[in-house]
């Protein structure tokens, strides 16, 4: 019988001494007291700069202080429920194997259960509802570590198998019951999307010479989805997702060949697939890497429908992709490559949005235009076409036909002169201003030797702790120039060195990844600073990573949950009615070298089973004020 997560509450359950204790017993004595003003008596131990304070009257809770500990810890008056786990069966009727512990689970129950590493999620309504609908969620890599009773070597073609089952997709039903909220299981919903799993290629790449197989000489249908990093909902009721490190699967083998190389393909990929799979080989399969790095859309809604791989919108180390409307309803996806020194692009499409929902739109995101970004050092900017013809986007520079340009974005941008940026992690469309908003999460390159120097958009060398970036179009979402500015360049103040500083007007944070706008238009700011870095240094009083809550009009950011040990806190999906917020907890435990010894699975967490003989696992958590209220008032 699988564990009922559904039923479990977040607390420290550990039994770690930690500053979490010690908060435990101070929360005690205030409830007993009946003390509301939490904050304000835990802020000499907190250090929080915002705690009690109310500067924006949008943030209606007290801020908690950094996270130390293994428990995952929001505000007073907030419930935080683990759900969903990595292993948990996803709900398919007749398949649906319980998670064992000790990871013996094989790669077919794999197929049928949650993937690792939880990362981009949506919350599709059923019926409009704000109490029951349907959560689309990535998988974004694998601790094969974890994964396998005996850790990652050797890798065989079985646990190959297994690391790319654990990889990809999931739709799971859920349901709020009283206070609970449950998976649905089982559900005609329920679905996993894999490796094996065929997707259409559309658009004008599709079909191309350079996507074309042996398997697919058509190159047109391709299997599975990658590294599934940050995602979105679309206004027509879609999800998109972005494949994001997917260089790092293929062996590239001793000569890669320029536009592989561009990709940051190396000798040896670091999950050992091409040793069972051996399309991740390029001497085998030359033309598979070109087949990931693009923008996939699902429908959850419909269970049989084929995902697509929509290469109008480009090929990148897709973070992910976010869709805005101009005023005459046509679709504007905004998105950005995580890399050092990549790219921010945004598509526009011919057509219009129609009513009618996915079906009606499915061609949506075929036809338009896709443009990279430039930030000018006057505070505005430029976006660039990648049109084939245009510029140096010609025969004569290597791009045949459009469909080169947009399988070598990167190299295309190159020519344009596009901004090189510190690393473009999740985007969100603040509907009411009109901003757009974007992480950039660090670059310690920045302004080292042999790299690109400081610009205006990406002001600090050696940046350690990332900055979040924001522009107004000209005229509306289409427009080809625009005005930015900095919301904030994250860090310490304490910290020494002026490049780590930040100027963050209210509680410290480092590394913004994930970012989302409430329906109420706060702003939520998510971190992913590594385990490597994690209580050292620069990062020494910022804690475990975290999430915060921004009023995008006065700028004040408020700490508002906290994760468990080593984990990156992402995903941000709110109900309809802004009272249940759905977030990933990714990696609880993760390494400095990214994979667990398998003989000491909890060697830096056992979140959240805390099972002697278990081990950390990403998981999905609904947060909820106790007393039913929209999230963050
Ligand atoms: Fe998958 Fe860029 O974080
Ligand atoms: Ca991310
Ligand atoms: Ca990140
Ligand atoms: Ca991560």
């Amino acid at each position: 019988m699988a564990k009922d997560f559904s039923t479990m509450e977040d607390s420290n359950r550990s039994g770690n001494a930690s500053i979490h204790d010690v908060l435990a017993q101070r929360r005690s004595v205030l409830k007993l007291a009946g003390v509301s003003a939490l904050a304000t008596l835990l802020q000499p131990l907190s250090g929080c700069a915002s705690a009690g304070s109310s500067a924006s009257p949008r943030l209606g809770f007290a801020a908690i202080p950094p996270g130390m500990g293994d428990a995952l810890q929001v505000p007073p008056g907030y419930v935080a429920q683990v759900i969903a786990a990595w292993g948990e069966p996803v709900g398919i009727e007749g398949r649906m194997p319980a998670f064992r512990m000790d990871a013996s689970n094989s790669a077919e129950d794999q197929a049928v259960q949650l993937g690792m590493h939880h990362d981009g999620l949506a919350f599709f309504p059923l019926g409009g509802s704000s109490t029951h609908g349907l959560i689309a969620l990535n998988h974004e890599y694998t601790d094969d570590g974890l994964l396998h009773p005996d850790g990652f070597l050797p890798m065989t073609p079985a646990k190959v198998k297994k690391s790319q089952n654990a990889h990809g997709l999931s739709v799971y039903e859920a349901k709020l019951h009283g206070q609970q909220w449950e998976m649905v299981r089982p559900s005609p919903y329920a679905r996993r999307f894999t490796l094996s799993t065929p997707f259409e290629m559309t658009g004008p790449a599709a079909g191309h010479a350079l996507l074309r197989t042996a398997a697919d000489p058509q190159g047109r249908t391709t299997l599975g989805t990658l590294n599934n990093c940050a995602s979105s909902q679309t206004p027509w009721g879609t999800y998109l997702s972005g494949e994001e490190n997917w260089a790092f699967y293929f062996d590239g083998g001793k000569n890669i060949d320029p536009h592989h190389k561009r990709w940051g393909l190396r000798e040896k990929g670091l999950y050992g697939w091409a040793s069972g799979d051996p399309r991740f080989a390029v001497a085998h399969t030359p033309n598979e890497p070109n087949r990931f790095g693009w923008v996939v859309e699902v429908d959850p809604m419909d269970p049989s429908s084929t995902p697509v791989k929509r290469t109008a919108l480009g090929r990148a180390a897709h973070e992910g992709a976010w869709v805005a409307l101009t005023r005459d309803q046509r679709a504007v996806v905004y998105s950005g490559e995580d890399a050092r020194f990549e790219y921010i692009y945004k598509f526009v499409s011919t057509g219009r949005m129609q009513a009618g929902g996915a079906k009606a739109n499915r061609g949506l995101l075929d036809h338009g235009t896709l443009y990279v970004a430039r930030f000018d050092a006057d505070g505005r900017g430029a976006w660039l076409p990648l049109v084939h013809g245009q510029g140096p986007l010609t025969a004569a520079n290597g791009f045949a036909d459009q469909g080169e340009v947009l399988i070598k974005t990167r190299q295309a941008s190159d020519l344009l002169g596009a901004t090189q940026m510190d690393r473009p992690e999740w985007l969100s469309i603040d509907t009411a201003s009109r901003w757009v908003y974007c992480t950039l999460t660090n670059n310690s390159q920045r302004g080292q030797a042999g790299h690109p120097g400081v610009d205006a958009a990406n002001p600090r060398a050696n940046n350690s702790m990332g900055q979040i970036i924001r522009w107004l179009e000209d005229g509306d979402h289409d427009g080809l120039q625009f005005s930015w500015n900095h919301l904030v360049l994250a860090g310490d103040p304490a910290n020494p060195r002026a490049e780590a500083k930040g100027n963050v007007k209210g509680d410290i944070f480092g590394c913004p990844d994930g970012l989302g706008f409430a329906p109420n238009g706060l702003l939520w700011i998510q971190t992913d600073v590594h385990a490597t870095q994690m209580y050292q240094g620069e990062f020494k009083t910022i804690g475990n990573n975290q999430m915060l809550a921004c009023d995008p009009q006065t700028g004040e950011i408020r700490r508002f949950l906290t994760g468990p040990t080593n984990c990156e806190i992402t995903g941000i999906a709110f109900t309809p009615d802004g009272r249940n917020l759905f977030i990933s907890v990714q990696h609880p435990g993760e390494t400095p070298t990214d994979r667990s010894d398998p003989k000491n699975p909890r060697q830096f967490s056992n979140w959240p089973d805390r099972e002697p003989q278990g081990r950390p696992r990403s998981a999905n958590v609904v947060i909820r004020k106790r007393d039913g209220g929209v999230i963050g008032t």
